[in-house]
């Protein structure tokens, strides 16, 4: 996730850039730049970049203005080459300068076919290509707006893009596949976006492009074509949110700004990492080759929180799917033992920061021992990455909210891609096996979104429910990093009590806390374990608890005997963690902010902990 930012209009481009990049700084802060395009000598580009927060672009840019009124900014989320002013966005390559929000899957192919024609490249991001593609096509006297026609016929992925020329003055040139991209329509002025909360305070008349639309915008106006190159008319919106309500996408809050996203989450950390025919699982960066996933004996899962619960549903997926031993492990508990781990073991530190010091010193502990050790991370080139063999990051951009939700389903998604990446590369899975679970994954996104809006009146229950103080969630299998999850959002935001159990081990002592005032959320998918979890429906029932059944499919047993059912609609089994997730969130959220909690910065909590 990064943020884009364009305009075109009568007025100094470079102040009007960085306002709306300062506004999209949620989106990502590992860079920054602007290329502006000034009619000095027939027309030049000055490209400005900075590594790290918008703060050193705007201090550049106060040291030496550039002068134009048309131009392109970037605020980065890295994904591919790590944050440094080299890889900071516009890259600049002839006379064309392009910013870009997304992943383009193909680069390294067009990569290798361009730097074939000798063609070099400054940066190791994968916009750089689209640069050159754009400089190729005008080089070959293309104009700008069939530049880019020619540039996103060959790319694969997900993009918005912005290019601005040195030589045609009058406009700018935007695509959009995958990645949001809205326009605003000014008085004498056009802007391009990824989020309304840049443009707001200039215009709230927007038109969001559709996927494979291109646009290019003059002063006066906008011409907007379908990928095919027809002209398409679209309705202007009329916007009326508060710049802030706008930050927050509208949303009371970026937690719940940020559930909504995970669907985009999960979608963005699969792409480009299941071929095209679904029978194979590439992980460009994770350093795993067949022979490595065949010479492995054990994976050992090591993190902290949340990331913990999505190791605990990996370990599960390795077990099951991959076939290959595996363990999910505190860190802070690894690290203060003296743990067997060795040259066989793959040790997966699970950290969405990427920062966490339990987890780097478990880390770098399993490395001296001899283990290969993989990151699990959101954060490119953070400390666990660096002091791992390899990474496989999970695509979740910036998580504002302290409590962990979009950058959890980001790991599960991930964890799952291992899974499968090493049952298959260990003979477990066939071409047929791969194919099913593949296309299972890929069809997540889309019933998260359903499960996300079936589940959205929670928040009657979560009032209902919100005087409660001590609460439990009880899951079974795959239920239960779920039923863990669920707990921990609910006090970690909620200040309530909860506790998260394996409810085969309810009868062994919390049977004994139940009673009328307490609820207990149970994770019930008809899976295996459903006859067993009904088991201790009815245990807790008999008790007079308050139940609340979060399951896949309507069941009239489990109706009878909850308060609320909250369904999720079916997947396979082995993924129902990403959809019963779900409504665990909405409800811990929807009570705290009843209660009235700071929600985005629980008390006492910090988003990334780098202290033991
Ligand atoms: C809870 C939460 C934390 C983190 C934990 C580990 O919502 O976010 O429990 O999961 O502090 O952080 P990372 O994933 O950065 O290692």
């Amino acid at each position: 996730m990064c943020g884009i930012v364009a305009y075109v209009g009568p007025k100094e481009a470079a102040p009007l850039i960085l306002e709306g990049l300062r506004r999209l700084e949620y989106r990502g802060y590992d860079s920054a730049g602007i290329a502006v395009r000034s009619d000095a000598g027939g027309g030049t580009l000055a490209v400005v970049r900075c590594e790290g927060k918008l703060a050193r672009l705007e201090e550049a840019v106060r040291r030496a203005p550039p002068s134009g009124t048309r131009g392109v900014g970037h605020t980065r989320w890295a994904t591919h080459g790590r944050p440094s002013e080299r890889n900071a966005h516009p890259p600049q390559v002839g006379r064309v300068a392009v910013v870009h929000n997304g992943i383009i899957e193909n680069h390294l192919e067009v990569r290798r076919r361009l730097e074939g024609q000798g063609r070099t490249f400054a940066s190791e991001t994968d916009t750089e290509i689209a640069a050159h593609l754009l400089d190729e096509a005008l080089a070959a006297g293309a104009s700008l707006v069939e530049a880019m026609r020619r540039a996103v016929r060959q790319i694969e992925g997900s993009y918005a893009l912005a290019a601005v020329d040195a030589r045609t003055g009058d406009r700018l040139v935007v695509a959009k596949n995958a990645s949001p991209l809205i326009l605003g329509i000014g008085d004498g002025e056009m802007f391009a976006a990824s989020d309304i909360p840049a443009i707001l305070p200039y215009t709230n008349r927007v038109i969001p492009l559709e996927e494979g639309e291109l646009a290019e915008l003059t002063r006066d106006g906008v011409r907007i074509e379908d990928a095919a190159g027809r002209p398409v008319s679209r309705a202007v919106r009329r916007i009326d949110w508060s710049p802030l309500q706008a930050e927050k996408g509208g949303f009371k809050h970026f937690m719940l700004k940020e559930i909504h996203e995970q669907p985009r989450a999960v979608e963005d950390t699969l792409r480009g990492r299941i071929v095209a025919d679904r029978t194979g699982v590439f992980l460009e960066g994770a350093e795993l080759d067949d022979e490595t996933a065949r010479s492995l004996h054990r994976v050992v899962l090591v993190a902290c929180g949340t990331s913990f619960h999505a190791a605990m549903s990996g370990q599960r997926w390795l077990e099951g799917l991959a076939g290959v031993p595996a363990v999910a492990e505190l860190a802070s508990e690894f690290r203060g033992r003296e743990p067997i781990v060795g040259e066989h073991d793959l040790v997966v530190a699970v950290s969405q920061s990427g920062e966490t010091i339990d987890t780097l010193a478990a880390a770098k502990l399993a490395r001296e021992r001899g283990a290969r050790i993989l990151a699990v991370a959101n954060v490119l080139d953070s400390a666990i990455p660096r002091a791992a063999h390899g990474s496989l990051y999970t695509h979740a951009g910036p998580e504002i909210g302290v409590a962990s939700t979009k950058c959890f389903v980001a790991q599960l998604a991930a964890l799952a891609l291992l899974a499968l990446r090493l049952g298959s590369a260990r003979g477990r899975l066939d071409a047929g096996g791969l194919a099913e679970l593949t296309a299972a994954l890929l069809r997540i996104p889309g019933r998260m979104r359903e499960a996300i809006a079936r589940n959205s009146g929670v928040e009657t229950l979560g009032r209902a429910l919100a005087s409660a103080p001590n609460w439990l969630y009880l899951g079974r299998g795959r239920s239960y990093p779920i039923a863990l999850e669920g707990a921990l959002k609910l006090k970690e935001i909620s200040y309530i009590h909860a506790e998260g159990y394996a409810a085969g081990e309810m009868k062994h002592g919390p049977i004994a806390l139940i009673d009328r005032n307490v609820p207990v959320v149970a994770v019930v998918p008809h899976d295996e374990q459903f006859e067993k979890m009904m088991g201790n429906v009815h245990e807790v029932h008999a008790r007079e608890a308050r139940v609340v059944a979060v399951t896949d499919r309507e069941d009239p047993e489990l109706r009878t005997l909850s308060e609320e059912v909250l369904t999720v609609g079916e997947t396979l089994p082995a993924f129902s963690p990403f959809l019963t997730v779900l409504p665990l969130q909405l409800l811990a959220y929807h009570i705290a902010d009843f209660k009235g909690t700071d929600v985005d910065q629980p008390r006492n909590l910090a988003k990334t902990v780098t202290v033991e």
